[in-house]
């Protein structure tokens, strides 16, 4: 745990739960869990991450803890109740302050804390008045474990409890209340993107030819770090040909004069994500031919910022972005009108020098919940992010950053991030 306390103020978390409880039937209990303690080999665990519709409910970041909601519930103190572990000294001893319930109450707004061995007992107390039973599970379209998560293991054991309840999916309505980012959420996504914008800000002063790219992800992680953030996902530090394999992890490569240098990399606070990717030349000036290249992505990315307004899908606005940098790729030379009109349409060209979509949500999560169908509306919050790949050029470029769809259109949370190739130039040279 970073924070003794989450920075986001308890009424997010308790808002979050009335509008949860205007989605639910009559009569219905929701359970959620945290997120498993995973563990890495010996006696050590990978670093904990709440599970984030747990958070998103509660503002919990703490292992073992399990929230029940049961608005209807005749004992108006069963309405909401978060267990916790029970704080004892050794337990203290090894691994530091746990929660108070004053604490967890103060941080959720729930008034009903209870240790986590009275779970059982209130799970049986609480089965037997309800008429539905909520349990979640993520519906990340791409999500595919061979791991169980606790959810799924602690879901089934409630139905082998009680098989005879009516079982509901709590994950399409938390989909649809979370895809809409409310002030703190927006707030805490921006805190986010200040921080990553300052990590770029910080290393164009000191990427050189001969530097290595896990020296440069060591400065970012050092930004994050001092900002009391974490990364939102594996950091992309690719030089040269590196950047032709999306995504590129191992950042052991040294950078030579000459290339391009790719990052993809954002910063996580208060579990919201960031997500940006910017290309610089390693030497500090772009060849033409790698500025031709650079503005064409430019261009295109802002065009396409604008195009994400209300209405439109993901789905839809990646197919325009794609025909925009159709264009751009006939002007580079990559291919021919002729060439396009001979295309089989399930292949298009475009795809082998950009094989990759244009935009996801952003939130809890970088890759968000939400799907490609999903209706832009006020208050969502997705990447914008083409690129252009040239393999036999050793050309990989990509441009990145978060949008806020409102309804006077488009707001980019990263409009002060270093964009232009000729700030680019002068932030390296100075
Ligand atoms: N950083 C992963 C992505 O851009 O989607
Ligand atoms: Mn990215
Ligand atoms: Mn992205």
């Amino acid at each position: 745990m970073k924070f003794k306390q989450t920075p986001i103020p308890q009424n997010l978390f308790v808002h979050n739960r009335k509008r949860l409880a205007q989605h639910l039937d009559e009569q219905s209990l929701v359970i959620l869990f945290s997120s498993d303690e995973m563990p890495r080999n010996g006696d050590q665990f990978y670093p904990f991450r709440q599970n984030s519709d747990l958070f998103y409910l509660t503002g919990i970041e703490q292992e073992k803890t399990v929230f029940m909601m049961f608005p209807d519930a005749p004992d108006k103190k069963k309405r909401e109740v978060l267990f916790i572990i029970e704080p004892n000294e050794l337990l203290e001893t090894w691994e530091g302050h746990k929660l108070t319930p004053g604490e967890a109450t103060e941080i959720s707004g729930i008034e009903t804390i209870k240790f986590i061995n009275h779970y059982d007992d209130i799970l049986g107390e609480l089965m037997v008045q309800n008429k539905h039973v909520y349990l979640n599970t993520n519906e990340n379209i791409k999500f595919n474990s061979e791991v169980d998560t606790r959810q799924c293991r602690e879901g089934r054991k409630i139905k082998q409890r009680f098989p005879f309840h009516n079982y509901q999916r709590l994950a399409p309505i938390l989909k649809s209340l979370r895809l809409e980012k409310q002030e703190e959420e927006v707030n805490a996504i921006r805190k986010a993107s200040d921080i990553t914008g300052n990590a770029f800000r910080n290393i164009l002063k000191t990427v050189k030819p001969g530097v290595y790219e896990y020296e440069v992800e060591a400065k970012v992680t050092h930004e994050f770090g001092k900002n009391l953030a974490t990364h939102a996902y594996a950091p992309i530090v690719a030089s040269g040909k590196n950047a032709i394999s999306l995504h590129y992890t191992d950042n052991n490569d040294q950078c030579h004069d000459g290339e391009l240098l790719l990052f993809d990399f954002g910063a996580e606070y208060a579990n919201y994500a960031s997500d940006m990717s910017r290309t610089i030349p390693v030497n500090g000036k772009f060849t033409p031919r790698q500025r031709e290249c650079y503005e064409a992505v430019l261009r295109v990315f802002k065009k396409a910022r604008q195009m994400m307004v209300r209405g439109t899908t993901i789905e839809s606005f990646h197919r325009k972005v794609a025909n925009l940098l159709e264009e751009e790729h006939k002007k580079l030379g990559l291919y021919t009108g002729k060439d396009v009109e001979n295309q089989d349409p399930k292949k298009p060209i475009w795809f082998k020098y950009y094989p990759h979509g244009t935009s996801h949500f952003i939130g809890l999560d970088v890759h968000d919940v939400g799907t490609k169908q999903e209706v832009f509306r006020e208050g969502m919050v997705l990447s914008c992010e083409p690129g252009l790949y040239i393999p036999e050029e050793n050309i990989g470029i990509r441009i990145e950053n978060d949008i806020l769809i409102t309804v006077d259109g488009p707001v980019d949370l990263m409009e002060n991030i270093p964009i232009e190739a000729d700030e680019i130039e002068q932030l390296m040279a100075g």
